[in-house]
C-alpha cells in the first residue's frame, strides 16, 4: 500500500501534511489480496465484530493490511435501499431506487469515511484531529474521536452550521472553533493545521476518507445482487463522494468483481456550482467562487477533491449537473413526503435524476440510483420555512403549511371539514 499524488503522479509512503508537494491531493494505492464476491455475501451474517459493519464488510478493498483489533466501528453503513412511487413519477425514472446514507449513526454518508480515517489516526498514532465542517462531518468526527479517545478539533463558519450537528459535535466533546468566514476559509485553516501544527485532518482530503466512503457503492451494488444500475447520481460540494465512486468502481472493474461501469453523476447547486462551470467551460483549472445555496452542505466554492472527482466522471462516461434551491427544496419535498426524508443538499441527486431525465441524458427505461446522503432531521429550520413559505428565495410549490385552531371539539370539527370539503368521519377515516 502507498499514496500516489492525482496531479503529479509521485507516490509517497506516508501522508505527512495530508497533500503532495505539488499541491495535489493523494489517493490510496493498494496491492489488493485475493477477494470474491462470496466472501462479502457470507459477511451479511456477522451480527458484531467489525465484519457487521457496511463498511467493514468490503475490508479486502478498502484497509486489507489494518489489524481488526485498530478498527474503530460503530457499525456503519448498512443503510437501505428504497423504491417509491412518487419519486419515480416525480423524476421520470421508473426504476429509480434511494440509497439512504442518513441511515448511519450520526445521521450521514461520513461515518463510513470516519471509521476508516480515525481507525487509520489511531493505527499511525495522531494525537489531535481536525477537519472543517458544516456540520455532518463534525458530529461524525467528533463521535469516532470520543470511541477511540482522540483529541478533536472542530472548525466551523460562524454562524453557518445546522443546530443539531453543533449540538452533536458539542455533546461528544470535540472542541469547537467559530472561524470568521466560510466553509473554504474553515478548510483552508484546516489545511495549514495539517502541515504546521500537525492536525491529523479528518476531511476528505484525507485519503482514507474516501476509501471508506467507496462502501456506499460496494454495499449499494451487493443490495443489487451485483448487478450495476445505468447511473448514479449524488450531490457535490467538496466532491468526496465523486472521487469515491469512481474509484470503488474503477478498482471493482479492474478486478474483474463487475462488468459493466455505471455513469456517475454529480451534482451541484446553482450557487455552489464551480465543478459544474469547470466541467461546460472548457478551462484547465477550477475557478473557486463565493457559494450560496440553502443546501448548506454542500455550501462550498473551491472543492478540494476535484481532480480526482473529474477523473470520475470522465472514466465513468458522466456527467455533471447544476439544479436551483426552488428544484433543490421541491425533490426534498417528494422524497420527505413518501416517508423517506432527507436534508436538503441530500436531495439535489433526486432533483438531479429529474433534470438529467428531462434532458434525454437519462432514458426512460434506464435503472438509477439517488444516494440521499443525509438525514431530514438536518436543517430542520429551512424544512419548516419551506412549508411555511418563508424561505425569500425559494417558490414553495409543495408546501405543507399548518394551521391554528381553538381548543374545542367543536371549532376543530369545523376545520376539518373545510380542510376536506368532507364530513368528519370520512376526513378522519381517509376515505
Ligand atoms: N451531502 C451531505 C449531507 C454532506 O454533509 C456533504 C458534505 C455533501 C453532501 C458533499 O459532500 O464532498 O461528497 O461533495 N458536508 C461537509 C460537512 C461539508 O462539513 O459535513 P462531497
Amino acid at each position: 500500500m502507498k499514496y500516489r499524488c492525482v496531479r503529479c503522479g509521485k507516490s509517497a509512503s506516508t501522508l505527512n501534511g495530508f497533500t503532495c508537494g505539488c499541491g495535489g491531493t493523494l489517493e490510496v494505492v493498494h496491492a489488493f489480496p485475493e477477494v470474491s464476491l462470496d466472501v462479502f455475501g457470507q459477511r451479511l451474517s456477522h451480527i458484531d465484530g467489525p465484519f457487521s459493519s457496511g463498511v467493514w464488510r468490503y475490508k479486502e478493498l478498502i484497509h486489507p493490511r489494518i489489524g481488526t483489533d485498530s478498527i474503530v466501528t460503530r457499525p456503519e453503513g448498512n443503510t437501505n435501499l428504497y423504491r417509491r412511487g412518487a419519486v419515480s413519477s416525480y423524476t421520470g425514472v421508473e426504476r429509480l431506487q434511494l440509497k439512504h446514507e442518513g441511515e448511519n449513526p450520526t445521521g450521514s454518508f461520513k461515518d463510513r469515511g470516519m471509521t476508516v480515517a480515525v481507525s487509520e489516526a489511531v493505527r499511525s498514532g495522531a494525537n489531535i484531529v481536525a477537519c472543517a465542517s458544516t456540520g455532518n462531518t463534525s458530529a461524525s468526527m467528533a463521535a469516532y474521536a470520543a470511541q477511540a479517545g482522540l483529541k478533536a478539533v472542530v472548525f466551523i463558519p460562524e454562524g453557518e452550521i445546522s443546530y443539531g450537528k453543533l449540538a452533536q459535535a458539542l455533546a461528544y466533546g470535540a472542541q469547537v472553533i467559530q472561524v470568521r468566514g466560510n466553509f473554504d476559509d474553515a478548510m483552508r485553516v484546516v489545511k495549514e493545521g495539517g502541515s504546521e501544527l500537525g492536525f491529523y485532518i479528518l476531511n476528505s482530503l484525507n485519503p482514507w476518507r474516501v476509501e471508506g466512503q467507496k462502501s456506499i457503492v460496494f454495499e449499494m451494488l451487493q443490495q443489487r445482487r451485483w448487478q450495476p444500475p445505468d447511473w448514479i447520481v449524488v450531490p457535490a460540494g467538496n466532491l468526496g463522494n465523486t472521487a469515491a465512486f469512481g474509484k470503488a468502481l474503477r478498482e471493482l472493474k479492474e478486478l474483474g468483481l463487475i462488468d459493466k461501469v455505471p455513469r456517475l453523476a454529480s451534482i451541484q447547486a446553482e450557487g455552489a456550482n464551480p465543478f459544474y462551470r469547470f466541467w461546460r467551460g472548457k478551462h484547465n483549472r477550477l475557478e473557486p467562487m463565493k457559494p450560496d445555496t440553502i443546501a448548506s452542505a454542500i455550501k462550498i466554492g473551491n472543492p478540494v477533491s476535484w481532480v480526482k472527482a473529474l477523473d470520475s466522471i470522465r472514466m465513468t462516461d458522466g456527467a455533471v449537473e447544476q439544479v436551483s434551491d426552488t428544484e433543490i427544496m421541491e425533490a426534498k419535498a417528494i422524497v420527505d413526503s413518501s416517508g423517506v426524508g432527507c436534508e436538503p443538499a441530500s436531495a439535489a441527486s433526486v432533483a438531479g435524476a429529474r433534470k438529467l431525465r428531462e434532458m434525454s441524458d437519462i432514458a426512460p427505461d434506464e435503472e438509477v440510483v439517488c444516494v440521499l446522503t443525509g438525514n431530514l432531521l438536518k436543517d430542520p429550520e429551512n424544512t419548516v420555512k419551506y412549508h411555511l413559505g418563508e424561505l425569500q428565495t425559494v417558490d414553495a410549490r409543495r408546501m405543507n403549511k399548518p394551521v391554528q385552531v381553538e381548543p374545542d371539539i367543536g371549532s376543530i370539527e369545523q376545520l376539518l371539514k373545510q380542510l376536506n370539503g368532507q364530513p368528519m368521519e370520512a376526513a378522519v377515516s381517509g376515505h
